[in-house]
C-alpha cells in the first residue's frame, strides 16, 4: 500500500508537509504532548527534525527547549536524539532511554516521575501548565476525518482534546489491521462531575475505534514508514526461571485455596525480562481462559494468546520483539478480538484495576525487611526509569506481587535491605515479595513477621546473616519495637556501596 492512501480525508491531506517543515512550527518553551509508550507508537520524524532545528538554533545563541510529555518510555530517535541536544528542559511522565537518564541524573533536565493514569488528569486541571502542541503519530486517517490510533494510546486522546496546535504522523509500517483494535473512552470528566467508568471486564468496549480532532486544529501531517522500537526479550535464565517457578507454584497454591479461580484473576505484568519468564509459564502451566488487564502486550502475552491459554488482553500499547511484531503485523486480523487497546488513564484506572481484582506483578530493585519497595531510585538519588504504572497497579490490585532478583551487579548488591532508599510502594500496598530465593507471602503479618518472611525466604544466604543481625538487635532497641530500627545503620548499605563498590561487609 502506498503511504498516501492512508490519508482519506482531503482537510487532513490538504497539510502534508516535511517533517523538517512541521518541526519548525514547535517553538522554544512550548509544551508539546507526544505519542509513544514502551516503544511503541511515537513520532518516528518530526523528532529528529526537531533535534537539528535544536542544535542549528544553539549555534545562534538562542537554544530551544520544550516540554516533553508522553505516555511512558519511546525510543533512542525521540527520547535519545532530543535529551542529546539537551533540548528537553522538562520531561515527563516516564523515560527508559539511556541519554535522558544521564542528563537528568546529571541535573540538566527536570524530571517529573508519575503515576501513568493520573497524566491525564493533572492535565485536564491544568497542574502542569499549558499544552501547545500535541505530537501524535497514526495509523491512518478515514474519510471521515477519524483518526485510526497507531501501535499506542497513551495520553493521545488527551493531547487531542487539550493542545492548540496538532501534528500528526501517518506511519504506514503500522498494520492496517490495527484499525477496530481501540476502544477510546471519551466519558471521563472532573470531580464533581464524575461518573464510574462502566467496564466490567477486560474485553469489555465502552469506546470508540478511534481518536477525533478536528481538522482545524490540525498545523502538519507527517508521511512516514518507519518501525517501533521493538526490543528483543533475553531468553529467561535461570534466576528469572526459578522467580517465574515460584509464582507458579503460588498461584496454584493460591487457587487450591479456593482464594481465585482456576482461570486466575485479571493478570497485570509489568515491563522486563522476569515479568515476562512469568508469562512464559503461564504457557506451559495448568491455568486456561486467562485474561489480563495491564499496561503493555509483550511478546509473552502474545504468545498466551497464540497458545489458546488467553482469552482477552486489555493495555495501551504493544512492546513487542521484532520477531513478535512480524507474527502480530502478519495476523493483527486474527488478534483484532483478543485485544483492547485504551487510553492509558483506563488501561491502569484505578477504580477499574479494584473492581476486577487485578493480579498486579512487577519488578523492582528493592525492597527492605518491613516489605517497602523501590522501583525507581539506585541509592536513593539516581533515577533509573520511573514508577509507570506500577503503583497504578500495586495499589489497588487484588494481589500486589514484586520480583526481583536476590543480587545485582555480580552479588555486591543485596535486593533485600534494612531500610530501601527510596518508596515507591509502601509496605501497605505489598503483599508478595518474590526472588529466586523464593517467595514471601505477607498478607496479616505484623511489620516483625513481615521482616522475618523476608529474611527467610527472600534474602540471598549470603546476605540472610547480617539482615538477621540487624533485626535482632533493632528488636532490642529502646525506641520502638513496632517497626524496629537501628537508624543510623538503615542506610549503610548503600552508604558503603557507594563508598567500596560493595554492599558486603
Ligand atoms: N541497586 C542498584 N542497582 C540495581 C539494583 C539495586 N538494588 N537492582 C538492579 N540494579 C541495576 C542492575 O544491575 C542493572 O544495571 P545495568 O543496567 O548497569 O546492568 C539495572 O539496575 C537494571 O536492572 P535489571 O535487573 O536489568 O532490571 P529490569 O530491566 O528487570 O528492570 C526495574 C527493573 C525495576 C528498573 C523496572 O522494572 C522498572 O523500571 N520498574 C518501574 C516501572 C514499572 O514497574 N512499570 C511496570 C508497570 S506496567
Amino acid at each position: 500500500m502506498k503511504a498516501g492512501s492512508r490519508i482519506a480525508n482531503a482537510a487532513f491531506a490538504k497539510k502534508l508537509c516535511t517533517a523538517e517543515d512541521a518541526a519548525a512550527m514547535i517553538g522554544n518553551g512550548d509544551n508539546v504532548g507526544m505519542s509513544g509508550f514502551t516503544g511503541a507508537g511515537y513520532p518516528k520524524a518530526v523528532p529528529t527534525a526537531l533535534a537539528e532545528r535544536i542544535t542549528a538554533s544553539a549555534n545562534t545563541g538562542n537554544p530551544i527547549r520544550i516540554g516533553m510529555w508522553t505516555g511512558a518510555s519511546t525510543a533512542p530517535e525521540l527520547d535519545g536524539a532530543l535529551a542529546a541536544v539537551d533540548g528537553i528542559e522538562l520531561r515527563l511522565p516516564y523515560q527508559s532511554d539511556p541519554v535522558s537518564r544521564a542528563k537528568i541524573n546529571a541535573g540538566h533536565m527536570e524530571y517529573i516521575d508519575v503515576h501513568l493514569s493520573h497524566v491525564g488528569q493533572m492535565v485536564w486541571q491544568n497542574f502542569l501548565g499549558h499544552l501547545d502542541v500535541a505530537l501524535v503519530e497514526v495509523a491512518g486517517i478515514t474519510p471521515d476525518g477519524d483518526l485510526i490510533p497507531s501501535s499506542s494510546v497513551g495520553n493521545n486522546k488527551t493531547w487531542l482534546d487539550l493542545a492548540d496546535r496538532v501534528i500528526l504522523e501517518v506511519n504506514s509500517w503500522q498494520s492496517q489491521d490495527l484499525t477496530g483494535m481501540h476502544d477510546i473512552y471519551y466519558g471521563t470528566a472532573l470531580p464533581p462531575n464524575r461518573v464510574p467508568i462502566p467496564l466490567v471486564a477486560p474485553g469489555d468496549r465502552i469506546g470508540v475505534p478511534y481518536l477525533r480532532c478536528p481538522a482545524d486544529k490540525v498545523i502538519a501531517v507527517v508521511q512516514t514508514h518507519a518501525p517501533d522500537r521493538n526490543t528483543p526479550f533475553k531468553a529467561p535464565d535461570a534466576t528469572s526461571q526459578r522467580i517465574a517457578d515460584h509464582v507458579m507454584d503460588f498461584f496454584g497454591a493460591e487457587v487450591s485455596l479456593g482464594r481465585i479461580p482456576s482461570t486466575l484473576l485479571p493478570l497485570q505484568s509489568g515491563v522486563g525480562n522476569v515479568p515476562n519468564a512469568v508469562l512464559a509459564d503461564l504457557q506451559h502451566g495448568p491455568f486456561d481462559h486467562l485474561t489480563a488487564y495491564t499496561e503493555v502486550i509483550q511478546d509473552g502475552m502474545l504468545a498466551l494468546i497464540d497458545s489458546g491459554k488467553l482469552d482477552v488482553v486489555s493495555a495501551t500499547a504493544f512492546s513487542l520483539s521484532s520477531d513478535a511484531v512480524e507474527r502480530f503485523n502478519s495476523n493483527a486480523r486474527d488478534y483484532r478480538d483478543k485485544i483492547v487497546l485504551r487510553p492509558q488513564e483506563i488501561s491502569n484506572h484505578p477504580e477499574v484495576v479494584r473492581r476486577l481484582g487485578v493480579i498486579a506483578m512487577n519488578s523492582m530493585i528493592e525492597a527492605d525487611i518491613y516489605g517497602n519497595v523501590n522501583s525507581t531510585h539506585l541509592m536513593g538519588s539516581q533515577i533509573m526509569n520511573g514508577i509507570g504504572g506500577s503503583g497504578d497497579f500495586a495499589r489497588n490490585g487484588y494481589l500486589s506481587i514484586f520480583i526481583t532478583p536476590s543480587t545485582a551487579k555480580d552479588g555486591a548488591i543485596s535486593a533485600i535491605v534494612p531500610m530501601v532508599s527510596h518508596v515507591d510502594h509502601t509496605e501497605h500496598d505489598v503483599d508478595v515479595i518474590v526472588t529466586e530465593q523464593g517467595l514471601a507471602d505477607l498478607r496479616g503479618l505484623s511489620p516483625k513477621q513481615r521482616a522475618q518472611r523476608i529474611i527467610d525466604r527472600c534474602a540471598h544466604p549470603d546476605f540472610r546473616p547480617v539482615l538477621q543481625d540487624y533485626l535482632d538487635r533493632a528488636m532490642q532497641s529502646g525506641y520502638g519495637r513496632h517497626t524496629p530500627h537501628v537508624l543510623d545503620e538503615a542506610l549503610s548499605w548503600h552508604t558503603r556501596y557507594l563508598t567500596t563498590g560493595t554492599m558486603r561487609a
